[in-house]
């Protein structure tokens, strides 16, 4: 802890980091700015696994401690041992599934989880008025986009499930902390991220598993709704560059403009595995499923603003980035084990179960 204490450029809360997103989010910065103190405060829930972290775990500039941010006291304490100067907030309920199950927890995190830290960064703004605050948020909150039209940062916002509309509410309290107390905000509305870490109840690392375990991948409807699929790690370094130079108050779209209908990604993720097995062919295994309510039909971003301003381009067509996670999780064969053992298993007979 001595070593913590050092003067830091900047001393930044990573809530959320041992989830999908911020860990590969800490694994990118924490090696780039030694200079910068990263606290990752993370309540572990099933999403959760600080495994990902070990090659910075015993990094001079990373801390671990474990809170959950609806716990404004647990916050609080934090807040005063490490004096920050801004805050990256992932912590999140972030599977739309699980929302229709149980909305409630959403609302506690994703809402009072966002005002708690706001009212933090509140307070720290007193002495310091450039606390800054980098909100994550999801392209979900804009609801279905129709076919012709993308959505830019003034989209009317239009949530259809309780994961995102417990985004969008997050969103607008983050906005009216900046109208209000001036805080230094930035927020980011994000397409649907693939890549390492991914917990397997999500599509793409779910179509992985079955297909290594030989079990029917369930699509639901007919299978042809549409995704703006961005590359992690791409996202990452979008993040990187909003938290940097993000213009205060301001709100950053981020996709890859690859636009894909499910059913043709499911046939080239068939496609890699039967390539890089040598087995197959794995298309036998789709099973067209119930389709999700409220399932939106077509996410897609108008990303100009944050490529215009802020110079951000993908780095990964989606064909590249789909070899790479597959490869990573073909490579991870305990890590998946250990997912989809336990809680997993009651949790897709709870959602697919029904389905059939
Ligand atoms: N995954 C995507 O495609 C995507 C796209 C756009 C935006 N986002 C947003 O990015 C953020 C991160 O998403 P992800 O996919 O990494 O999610 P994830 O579910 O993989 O990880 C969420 C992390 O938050 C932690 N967490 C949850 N509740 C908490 C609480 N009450 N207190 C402290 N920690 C808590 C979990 O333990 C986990 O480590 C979320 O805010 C999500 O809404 C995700």
């Amino acid at each position: 802890m001595a070593e913590k204490n050092r003067n830091f450029k900047k001393r930044i809360a990573v809530t959320g980091g041992a989830g999908f997103i911020g860990s590969n989010l800490l694994l990118m910065m924490v090696p780039r700015y030694p200079d910068y103190l990263f606290v990752n405060i993370d309540c572990l829930t099933y999403a959760a696994n600080l495994s990902n972290l070990s090659e910075i775990d015993s990094a001079e500039n990373y801390e671990f401690e474990k809170i959950d941010i609806t716990d404004y006291a647990g916050l609080e304490q934090c807040f005063n041992k490490y004096n920050f100067d801004s805050v990256i907030h992932l912590a999140a309920e972030s599977h739309v599934d699980r929302s229709l199950i149980g909305p409630a927890l959403f609302i506690q995190t994703n809402v009072m989880g966002t005002f708690n830290l706001l009212e933090l960064a509140r307070k720290s703004a007193v002495s310091n008025s450039d606390f800054r605050f980098l909100h994550v948020s999801t392209d979900e909150v804009y609801g279905s986009i129709e076919t012709g039209s993308r959505a830019d940062e003034n989209y009317p916002v239009n949530p259809s499930s309780p994961y995102a509309a417990s985004k969008a509410a997050a969103d607008q309290m983050v906005r009216s902390y900046h109208k209000s107390y001036g805080l230094n905000t930035v927020i980011t509305n994000c397409t649907n991220n693939y890549g390492a870490f991914q917990f397997p109840e999500k599509l793409i690392p779910l179509l992985i598993n079955n297909i290594i375990n030989g079990k029917t991948m369930p699509v639901y409807g007919d299978g042809r709704n549409i995704r703006d699929w961005l590359y992690v790690e791409d996202h990452c370094r979008a993040l990187d560059l909003v938290f940097h130079n993000g213009v205060a108050g301001s709100v950053y779209n981020i996709g890859s403009g690859s636009e894909t209908e499910n059913i043709i990604l499911i046939k080239k993720i068939c496609a890699i595995l039967e390539k890089k097995t040598g087995a197959g062919p794995f298309d036998k295994l789709i099973e067209f499923v119930k389709d999700r309510p409220g399932h939106d039909r077509r996410y897609a971003l108008d990303s100009s603003k944050i490529k215009n301003e802020l110079g951000w381009e993908p780095s990964l067509s989606l064909d590249e980035g789909l070899e790479l996670t597959v490869d990573w999780y073909l490579s991870q064969s305990d890590w998946l084990k250990k997912c989809t053992s336990g809680e997993y298993v009651n949790y897709y007979e709870k959602v697919y179960g029904d389905r059939k």
